[in-house]
């Protein structure tokens, strides 16, 4: 049995939390997708632990993390966080799995990544810098390195000379920045090449068989459905598939595997990077919903755009993902707010848009149409049970399950483990 979680906005929805949460219930935790971009908060006992391609289940002693195929793998990101969680007493060996056929991020994509952002002008997506895109499109071209390719010295050193022949021209040439020598990465990724080793194996395998003994796998997305590049903010999104549908092409399981499908939805709305972004409050209220929610990237630190919670966004997302449920994220940072909105409709000239739309020039240029809630001003952030959360919050919780049409089955009130309301 496979239980997906999957971001429903443009990331940051609290996945991490979410993650370390239901991990209590499953054997293995698996990213499907993304790479170092990611950047996934758990809090346990006021410690702050931030992951970025290690499964967010890690900090459970007894279960098995996976890192997928469809995930694009710095190593340099990678044991920077064993050597984290190592120093705080967390041991990842023959806890963490490393699929043979994920993709490498190496030097020449970082730096890609970050020039081709600088040259895009007008057009910049403010990526990550993490080299993300440059990864995926060398997988798409065939010019990529795999891990079972990195760890073969012919191997590597054949690809790595393969892949430098372009990008070297492009840096020479183009960006004028300096050419990178194959011999040069071979020998700083020699402790990298030797320590992955003892974590690679043919995933796919393994996670078959752990369904046939009837293991509980879950599946941790990171992004969200509005950064995915299919049915995202096309060109502002990221270069994978974050919806749930990446779950088997991202760890090589069959879709009827998936049992169960939960979207993790922000009381409000988050953004980094640039792209459209109806709801977004560009005045002090914003600003307010940013220092009270500590909305600053986990992975760069950049502010993130803060605005109100977009019905029509989210009742997209449970439309593709195919939603069983929804878990809802940082109620506890809308206290306070005298009301607070729901977007629940678009309009772009006379017309009324009740769905998310593709035309890049309607979504950037509509109004959205609220609908205005009374806030709340207790605090809820040690409530354990629904009944005793005030009236207008659960007003505002019901009618997110009314426009969605998706029962929201925790709430989470804290970043700490505990701090969660299950219905
Ligand atoms: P992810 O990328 O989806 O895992 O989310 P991030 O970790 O990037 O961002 C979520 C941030 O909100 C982190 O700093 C979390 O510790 C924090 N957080 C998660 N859930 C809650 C919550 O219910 N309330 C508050 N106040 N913070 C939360
Ligand atoms: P988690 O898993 C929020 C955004 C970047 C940029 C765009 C493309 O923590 O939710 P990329 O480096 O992926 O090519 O950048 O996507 N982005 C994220 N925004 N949360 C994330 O991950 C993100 N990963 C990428 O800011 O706008
Ligand atoms: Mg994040």
């Amino acid at each position: 049995m496979v239980t997906v979680v999957v971001g429903t906005q443009w990331g940051d929805e609290g996945k991490g939390k979410v993650i370390d949460y239901l991990a209590e219930k499953v054997d293995i935790i698996a990213r499907y997708q993304g790479g170092a971009n990611a950047g996934h908060t758990v809090v346990v006992k006021d410690k702050k632990y931030i992951f970025h391609l290690i499964p967010s289940g890690i900090l459970h002693p007894d279960k098995i993390c996976v890192i997928g195929n469809g995930v694009v793998i710095d190593p340099i990101s990678l044991f920077e966080e064993i050597e984290f969680l190592k120093k705080n007493g967390i041991e990842v060996e023959k806890k963490l799995f490393i699929a043979e056929n994920a993709h490498i991020t190496l030097p020449y994509h970082k730096i890609l990544d970050q020039v081709e952002d600088k040259f895009r002008g007008k057009g910049k997506l403010g990526t990550t810098g993490r080299g993300i895109g440059t990864t995926y499109t060398d997988k798409y071209s065939r010019i990529g390195i795999r891990v079972i390719d990195f760890i073969d010295d012919d191997v590597f050193m054949e690809k790595l000379k393969i892949a430098l022949e372009v990008k070297n021209y492009l840096f020479k040439e183009y960006y004028k920045e300096e050419i990178l020598s194959p011999e040069k990465i071979f020998k700083d990724y020699e402790f990298y090449r030797r320590e992955i080793k003892k974590f690679v194996v043919n995933t796919s395998i393994y996670l078959n068989e752990a369904l046939d003994k009837g293991k509980k796998i879950l599946a941790e997305g990171a992004q969200g459905t509005f950064l995915d590049i299919d049915f995202g903010t096309y060109p502002f999104v990221t270069a994978s598939n974050p919806i749930a549908g990446g779950v088997c092409t991202g760890l090589g399981i069959s879709p009827k595997k998936i049992e169960k499908i939960i979207g993790v939805a922000k009381a409000y709305t988050t953004r980094v990077g640039m792209g459209p972004f109806p709801t977004e409050i560009k005045d002090e209220i914003g600003e307010k919903l940013r220092q009270i929610g500590s909305e600053f990237g986990a992975t760069t630190g950049r502010p993130r755009r803060c605005g109100w919670f977009d019905a029509v966004l989210v009742k997209y997302a449970c439309i593709i993902n195919g939603i069983d449920e929804l878990i809802l994220t940082k109620l506890d940072v809308l206290t306070g707010f005298e009301k607070i909105k729901i977007g629940v409709a678009y309009k772009y000239g006379n017309e009324i848009l009740n769905n998310y739309i593709f035309d890049s020039k309607k979504f950037s240029n509509c109004e959205v149409i609220y609908e205005e809630l009374d806030g709340w001003k207790e605090n809820i952030e040690n409530i354990k049970d629904y009944k005793d959360l005030p009236k207008n919050t659960k007003k505002y919780i019901e009618k997110i399950e009314e426009l969605t049409g998706k029962k929201i089955t925790k709430i989470s009130t804290g970043s700490s483990r505990e701090q969660i309301i299950e219905r």
